[in-house]
Parts: C-alpha cells; sequence; structure tokens
C-alpha cells in the first residue's frame, strides 16, 4: 500500500519535496498548471512527467523546456499508463478546494494501477478531515465492545 501525505496550500505541497523524493524517484505530478511546483521536482527526481488537463501546460512548456509535459485529464488513467512508465511518488495538486470524494478517488485509482511508494496531495478539506478524526480501534476499550464500557468481560 502507498503511504498517503496530505497537504494544505501550495507552500505545504512543495515543502515535502526534498524530503520525499530523490534521484532514485520517477514522479507522476497531476495538476502542474504553470509548472512551478514542476521545476522543484524535475530539480530532485531521477525522472519527471507533469500533467494538467488545462491550457496553462504551453507555457509551462515555453517556462521549463526541459521538463516533460503531457496535456492529460488525470481521471484519464489509461492514459497516463499509455505513457508506459512506472512511477515511484505521485504528487497531486486538481486544486486545493476540489472536494475530497474527488481527491479520493483519484489518489485511489493510482494507487491500484500504479502501485506508487508514496501520494502526496494537496487537499484542504481532506486534511481539516484527518486533523478531526480518530481511527477507531477495539484495542483501546480493551476487548469490550462499544456501548458496554463499564463492564467486566465474561470469561
Ligand atoms: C491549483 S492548480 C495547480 C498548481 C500547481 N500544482 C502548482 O504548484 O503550481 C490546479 C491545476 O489542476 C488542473 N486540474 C484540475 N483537474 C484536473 C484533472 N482532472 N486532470 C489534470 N489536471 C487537472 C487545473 O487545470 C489546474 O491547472
Amino acid at each position: 500500500m502507498a503511504r498517503i501525505i496530505v497537504t494544505r496550500g501550495v507552500k505545504e505541497y512543495r515543502q515535502t519535496i526534498p524530503h520525499c523524493i530523490d534521484r532514485l524517484d520517477t514522479v507522476l505530478e497531476i495538476g502542474c498548471a504553470w509548472g512551478t511546483t514542476s521545476a522543484l521536482l524535475h530539480r530532485r527526481a531521477g525522472r519527471l512527467v507533469a500533467i494538467d488537463k488545462g491550457k496553462s501546460l504551453l507555457s509551462a512548456r515555453e517556462r521549463y523546456p526541459r521538463i516533460q509535459f503531457e496535456q492529460i485529464d488525470g481521471f484519464d488513467i489509461s492514459r497516463v499508463l499509455r505513457l508506459g512508465v512506472r512511477f515511484t511518488k505521485v504528487y497531486i495538486d486538481i486544486s486545493g478546494c476540489r472536494a475530497i470524494a474527488d481527491v479520493l478517488a483519484m489518489v485511489s485509482a493510482y494507487e491500484s494501477a500504479c502501485r506508487p511508494q508514496l501520494i502526496i496531495v494537496k487537499s484542504t478539506a481532506l486534511k481539516r478531515l484527518l486533523e478531526r478524526a480518530t481511527a477507531w480501534s477495539s484495542a483501546a476499550t480493551g476487548g469490550r465492545r462499544a456501548g458496554r464500557a463499564g463492564r467486566r468481560p465474561r470469561r
């Protein structure tokens, strides 16, 4: 299973790069816009493919001619797979205020299709949810079932 890092805002998203990426990595960046984060990823990674479905990609190509930019909708996984590249890490920024459902759908699709080691995603809503959430564990109740707290378990 891929490790998943959730960030809020572009500053946090880019802060992860020196911690998470090195020359052994082949990175897929989804939602590269004008290529500013792409340039930072390109400096660290062994290989980068940056995709976006919008027209900003044209300026990205002009600004950074050495980076491989592809105009692809990130939800079109089969087109990404046809690039024939084995990605170790995936960066996803399809706009920080997108609905959690969209973001999770993309994370889950890339986790199963590409089997990367790590997915870094920018999503304000998802990070807020994670900050408030606690994963329930029955072990934390000492083996007692929820709703029966305080009673001794039967022997
Ligand atoms: C906030 S901008 C990305 C900024 C960029 N990550 C950066 O750090 O400079 C979001 C980008 O996601 C792109 N986008 C949104 N949905 C997408 C999708 N399904 N596939 C590919 N790109 C998408 C938009 O076209 C837009 O350029």
